[in-house]
């Protein structure tokens, strides 16, 4: 029974909100160069599940509630625009924000950018929300910083699906697919320099490192020095050499590097930005840390049971293919000792990957992921409980069961 006995429909709270979001995107991404301009904007036109923005939105409304607006300090680093008394409601404070400060740095291009904040003439168009222009901004922020890293991840996946339609690498190329993220990245970051914010200019550009160490991480396997092959362990029962395969730590720290680091932070970075108290920031990271890993795993699992047009991206083993060993193989090889060699030499020799695949299916490995997985959101779910009751709060409650249940 969900919370409060009904079901909250996120986009009666937010919808306002997700709805302009891949428009202020795309307006954040204008620039002269057509070839440029398309590529950098193909993937927001596509149906995609903004699970990121979903997540910072109902963040913001229901720290609202833990921390109401008018309570909070101005954030540090914060400089209202000229000399103007600091503004009593927490809104009014980002006034700053309409001010095109930087506008002769960056060209004319941008007046557009910094007009589209929207700032507090937006926000009193829809009171409602308790969600500010800098939160909001955010929320597109970290679409776009995820949105280049899958540019770039398509590239070394060797993807030719994402969103349901050819990527931009099949399409255009990688050298193509690589700019256009590098591109993504660089407007995000002007975009995230206008917040005017430190602390919160910390915090994602650290997880753009996440994201890259993550990457390396899986690429590696674990085997410092990048052996090539695969190292042997003495058995500890049998004293017989047996290879060593990534263990579930390095599996679980790769994937808050590459996926939970950037749900978990800009979670905190929504309720810094309000200049809510410590308490109230972690409890958005602890959320957005433990719905982020989650979400990985059942990635990782749907990436075994999963059809590939409901996904929208190759599925059916694709990670296997890959030579990448995720939780259901990981968990699969601790009742199938066989599948340590394939693991280790990441499923490269013929036939490998389809046996790993039945042997996966064969055990209760995607059962336990999904355990795993419930597990993070159970952590999720209790950290968000600390905040005062709100219909975001039950929102972000009950997307915990729909991370579990996704199909895409
Ligand atoms: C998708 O994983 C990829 C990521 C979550 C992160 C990829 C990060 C990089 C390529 C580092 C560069 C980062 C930036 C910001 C440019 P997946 O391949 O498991 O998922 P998929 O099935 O969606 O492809
Ligand atoms: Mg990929
Ligand atoms: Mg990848």
């Amino acid at each position: 029974v969900p919370p409060g006995g009904k079901l909250v429909n996120p986009m009666e709270l937010i919808g306002t909100e997700l709805g302009s979001l891949t428009d202020n995107i795309k307006k954040l991404l204008t620039t002269d160069q057509q070839l440029l301009h398309r590529l950098a904007r193909y993937y927001f036109d596509q149906n995609g599940k903004h699970i990121r923005p979903l997540i910072i939105l109902l963040v913001s409304q229901a720290a609202s509630y833990a921390s109401p607006p008018g309570t909070q300090p101005l954030p540090p680093s914060v400089t209202p625009h000229g000399s103007a008394p600091a503004p009593s409601d927490s809104f009014a404070a980002f006034t700053y924000i309409d001010t095109p400060i930087s506008t002769a740095l960056v060209g004319h291009e941008d007046d557009a950018l910094v007009a589209s904040f929207g700032g507090p003439a937006a926000y009193a168009a829809h009171p409602a929300s308790r969600i500010l222009p800098t939160q909001r901004r955010l929320a597109e922020i970290t679409e776009m910083i995820h949105t280049a890293s899958l540019l770039h991840d398509d590239v070394i996946d060797v993807a030719d699906t994402r969103r349901g339609v050819p990527s931009v690498n099949a399409e255009h190329g990688n050298k193509l697919a690589i700019l256009a993220g590098d591109y993504l990245l660089a407007r995000a970051s002007i975009g995230l320099a206008r917040l005017r914010h430190c602390e919160v200019v910390e915090l994602l550009a650290s997880v753009i490192a996440n994201l890259v160490e993550g990457e390396v991480m899986q690429l590696r396997n674990g085997n410092v020095g990048g052996a090539t092959e695969p190292r042997m362990l003495l058995s500890a029962s049998t004293q017989v050499p047996t290879p060593a395969i990534p263990s579930f730590d390095h599996y679980l720290e790769k994937t808050y590097m590459k996926t939970a680091s950037l749900i978990a932070k800009s979670c905190r970075a929504a309720t810094v930005l309000a200049g809510s108290p410590e308490t109230v920031n972690d409890v958005a990271y602890t959320y957005g840390k433990h719905l982020g890993l989650a979400f990985q795993l059942v990635d990782d699992l749907l990436d075994f049971t999963g059809s590939a047009v409901t996904f929208g991206k190759p599925a059916g083993g694709a990670d296997l293919k890959l030579g990448l060993a995720t939780a259901p193989v990981l968990f699969a090889a601790e009742e199938f000792p066989e599948l340590r060699p394939l693991i280790a030499r990441r499923f490269s020799e013929e036939g490998d990957a389809m046996r790993a695949f039945d042997l996966v299916h064969a055990s209760t490995g995607l059962q336990k992921t999904r355990d795993l997985a419930a597990q993070h959101c159970q952590v999720a779910t209790q950290a968000i409980v600390a905040w005062p009751a709100s219909p975001a709060r039950d929102a972000l409650i009950q997307l915990t069961d729909k991370v579990l249940t996704r199909s895409r």
